[in-house]
């Protein structure tokens, strides 16, 4: 056990640049044993500058890195990056096994890792630890990749542990486990542990403190989150307020349905401008996204696409029969990252509309879009790794606006994307929804569904339908219910 409240790092007046943005300024920061602490701040701030600068991923310009030294020996840090960083060609027990070969604790052999790896992974998700300890992390979902990831690092038994948006992938039941182990580790071993996460109700339901950096400085530091309100917060942050959304319940006419999905449990008709929200763990509605997108077929869903010429075949076809996707993995799936961010917010436009050489106009219509999403970048030249994991985000959804599309697929579009710019994503997708598209969206958050959505289709988390919710009869409760899901 720590001693509580023994500095475990902290730093001093930490300042780095990229290029000409200076991205920090003079940050101070302490973890602190026994103690949940919050790291704040809208996208871009700095917050995952920072942590890889506290493990040594890239170098600071100046400023001071202290590590507690009250037990002799430096403390052992883990850390779960924002970005998963599974080694793709490696089972599951040998991604686990390699970070404790690497801290140097043990020499692993093929009989242990497969016991050490079933340990790590049976706290989080005991299904997950007796089904895929020997598949390829490539063959893994986002989902499953993410709780590997927060099981490796949780197994080496580090005395402070970094979270880079753990949860941004989690679905709330998942959440909740991942809490109690988070709650138990600190109270029985007294490890200190920082928390990145744009979700307000998780940060009040896990943290002790909050600090918040913003313009490069600390501008709250180490305060109990208690002595602070959410507007307190969000101000800090320089996050506009909650503001009100005036919902207006909009009538479908039933002779523009536009789809109607069919399955074994279901008859789904979407009309055009409707919102249908798929809530629930990902087996069941990738199935549905998967039809939709062209990216597969699916055993138990077919699709009546009225009016429309065909069903997508790839997902360039997609493309061209205006059907939009914007895919939960943007780091495998969402991101060009070999191209420059003009080429990543121009791709779908280009291909739909055939363009074989660059415009002259093409810098205009990006930064256009740009701004619409307050994309936070240095130039548009850059490539996309320059850009914070929530602007990276922005990339994608940039991709889709004002193209008039017949249906667009959205997989968690607000993954890492911060309080204020997800309100002006909410706006971007109603309006959508208002010139006449079919927005299909499947995401963790449910709330965020109740907000937005004129109907949710709810799965269980076998993947099975549990029900279609009318507007009328929205309700968490309910909700949580339907997908297996704690509130
Ligand atoms: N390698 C790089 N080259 C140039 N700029 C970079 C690089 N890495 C980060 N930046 C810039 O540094 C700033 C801070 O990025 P960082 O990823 O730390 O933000 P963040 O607070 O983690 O944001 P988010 O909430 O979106 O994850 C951003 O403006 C980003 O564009
Ligand atoms: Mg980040």
């Amino acid at each position: 056990m720590l001693d509580a409240d023994l500095p475990l790092l902290s730093v001093r007046n930490l300042q780095k640049s990229f290029g000409a943005t200076r991205v920090l300024r003079g940050v101070n920061f302490t973890v602190r044993a026994g103690q949940i602490h919050a790291l704040l701040g809208g996208n871009g701030a700095g917050k995952s500058t920072m942590i890889r600068i506290m493990t040594g991923g890239i170098r600071k310009d100046d400023g001071e890195i202290m590590l507690g030294s009250q037990r002799g020996a430096e403390p052992k840090i883990a850390i779960v990056h924002q970005e998963l960083a599974l080694v793709q060609d490696l089972s599951v027990a040998e991604n686990i096994a390699m970070v404790h070969a690497t801290a140097g604790l043990t020499i692993v052999r093929a009989g242990q890792r497969a016991e050490l790896a079933y340990n790590a992974l049976a706290l989080l998700d005991p299904h997950l630890a007796r089904s895929a300890l020997h598949r390829k992390a490539a063959d893994l979902s986002m989902h499953e990749g993410q709780i590997v990831e927060i099981a490796r690092a949780l197994s080496i038994g580090a005395d402070v542990l970094l979270l880079d948006e753990p949860t941004a992938n989690l679905t709330a039941g998942e959440t909740e486990r991942l809490f109690a182990v988070l709650r138990r580790l600190v109270r029985e071993t007294g490890i200190g542990i920082v928390f990145v996460s744009h979700r307000m109700k998780e940060i009040r339901q896990l943290c002790d403190v909050c600090t918040i950096i913003r313009d490069g400085l600390t501008v709250v530091d180490a305060t109990p989150l208690d002595s602070l309100t959410d507007n307190d917060i969000m101000q800090q942050m320089g996050q506009p307020g909650a503001r009100e959304v005036a919902h207006s319940r909009r009538r479908f006419d039933m002779a523009e349905a536009g789809l109607v999905l069919k399955g074994a449990e279901a008859v789904i008709p979407i009309h055009k401008g409707q919102i249908l929200g798929l809530a629930g763990s990902p087996a069941g509605p990738s199935q549905v996204i998967a039809l939709l997108n062209g990216t597969g077929r699916s055993s138990s869903w077919s699709l009546d696409a009225k009016g429309w010429p065909a069903r997508p075949a790839s997902p360039r076809d997609a493309v061209a029969l205006g059907i939009g996707y914007v895919s939960g993995d943007r780091r495998h799936k969402g991101v060009l990252a070999q191209l420059p961010i003009v080429d990543n917010v121009l791709a779908s436009r280009r291909v739909r509309e055939k363009r074989y050489m660059v415009r002259a106009s093409e810098r205009r219509e990006c930064l256009d879009l740009v701004h619409a999403l307050k994309l936070k970048a240095g130039s548009i030249r850059d490539l996309p790794s320059t850009l914070s994991g929530g602007n990276q985000q922005k990339l994608l959804i940039a991709r889709w606006l004002g193209m008039s599309l017949r249906l667009v697929v959205f997989e968690e579009p607000t993954r890492g994307v911060d309080i204020g710019t997800k309100r002006d994503i909410y706006d971007l997708i109603r309006r959508m929804a208002e010139e006449g598209t079919i927005v299909v969206w499947w995401s963790t958050e449910n709330v965020e569904l109740l907000e937005l959505c004129d109907e949710i289709l709810a799965f269980d988390t076998d993947g099975r339908v549990k029900g279609l919710l009318p507007h009328d009869r929205f309700n968490e409760d309910a909700l949580a219910d339907l997908t297996g899901m704690a509130a």
